[in-house]
């Protein structure tokens, strides 16, 4: 049964909550970055990347740019997923035209050799940010706060960046899983404890990004990626029973059906390759979703991108829904682009 909100909440955390809300809430995964002239400026004064993220004052400003110039529903923490990488002892670095960095961990001495000790004091300014936000945005928008899923991580710690095809962390995954699953304990811990302590800070909602899950076959893809994120759902919800949990297991495909029966998650954000009648049909009834605009049409904008976005809101607008891409904004996407959207889903009609 649907239950009308009453309470001055967010549209998106009401519709996480299965609530009634006036219309579907948007916002972008990305929605602040290199697309942004302001996000450039900023970028370039913090020297790198990860100092921007534990600067808490360019990382607030950062966070507030795209809620200045669109009406979005929620603000997502400026940060990154790989700052627990970092935190656990595993230094990254952001090299230009590259991409993330990192000395690849090979072996189980190189797992021993990293450590949860100390990781809320070295992510002290993603917290400190996190309440800088929250005390700039009207009660009414939801402050969003992250971490990446064990195997994505874990796919950047053990490849040392991006990969193409992630040969060495599936052969360590599909062969000697003990010390793997070791990484994987210590990843579990990790993430959740970063997850609650930016709940502490102000994150009224959370996301899960397990952006390479689909890379997983059969029967990994439930080891590595459904049950890692089902204990670390558990252990969130434990200790925070009211913050919406949202898991973006990107390009599982008919496997976003593993997520229906774990407790604790309350939408699954859907990337845009998935039938999107077929998620309606056999996620949306028990689950929020999240998604699914090819971040693409953001960037062609104009007709092509309404006729687009009227096509996802007819599919999901039965029933929960949240507006937002299948994947984080591209850096040529024009800010206009950002605008007409927002607005075009503002004034939306059934
Ligand atoms: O959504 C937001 O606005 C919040 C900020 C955010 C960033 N990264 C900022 C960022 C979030 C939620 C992320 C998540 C993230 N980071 C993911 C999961 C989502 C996805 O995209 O699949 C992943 C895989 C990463 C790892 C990462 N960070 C890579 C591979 C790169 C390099 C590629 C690139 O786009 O440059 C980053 C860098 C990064 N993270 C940038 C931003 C704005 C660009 C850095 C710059 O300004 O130079």
């Amino acid at each position: 049964m649907k239950i009308v909100s009453t309470e001055p909440t967010s549209r998106l955390i009401s519709t996480l909550r299965q609530e009634v809300v006036d219309r579907p809430p948007i916002w972008l995964m990305r929605q602040a970055g290199r697309y942004l002239p302001e996000y450039q400026k900023i970028r370039a004064s913090a020297g790198n990347f990860l100092d921007l993220c534990y600067s808490p004052d360019l990382a607030t400003e950062v966070t507030l740019q795209p809620m200045r110039r669109f009406s979005l529903d929620a603000a997502i923490i400026f940060s990154d997923i790989l700052v627990i990488p970092d935190a656990l002892g595993q230094e990254v670095k952001f090299q230009e035209g590259v991409g993330p960095v990192l000395e690849p961990i090979q072996s189980s001495y190189d797992i021993d050799a990293l450590s949860t000790f100390g990781l809320t004091d070295h992510l002290a300014p993603v917290y400190q940010a996190l309440s800088q936000v929250r005390a700039e945005l009207p009660d009414d928008v939801a402050l969003i706060g992250f971490a990446g899923a064990p195997w994505t991580l874990a796919t950047y710690m053990i490849e040392g960046g991006s990969s193409r095809d992630y040969a060495k962390t599936k052969t360590w995954a599909f062969g000697e899983s003990g010390s793997f699953q070791n990484l994987f304990t210590m990843l579990e811990e990790a993430i959740a404890n970063h997850l609650i302590a930016q709940i502490n800070a102000g994150a009224t909602v959370v996301q899960i990004f397990d952006s390479w899950a689909g890379l997983l076959p059969d029967g990994a893809f439930q080891k590595w990626c459904v049950e890692p994120i089902e204990r670390i759902v558990s252990c969130v919800k434990e200790k925070k029973s009211e913050i919406p949990i949202i898991v973006f297991p990107r390009l599982a495909g008919t496997r976003y059906l593993e997520f229906l029966t774990i407790d604790g998650v309350d939408a699954v954000s859907l990337d845009q390759t998935l039938s999107r009648e077929w998620a309606r049909d056999h996620l949306q009834p028990s689950l929020v979703v999240q998604g699914n605009l090819d971040p693409i049409y953001l960037v062609q904008g104009g007709k092509l991108m309404e006729r687009e976005a009227e096509k996802i809101l007819r599919v999901f607008s039965g029933n929960s829904f949240v507006f937002n891409l299948g994947h984080g904004v591209m850096q040529t996407t024009p800010p206009e682009h950002v605008a007409a959207l927002c607005d075009f889903v503002a004034s939306w009609q059934p």
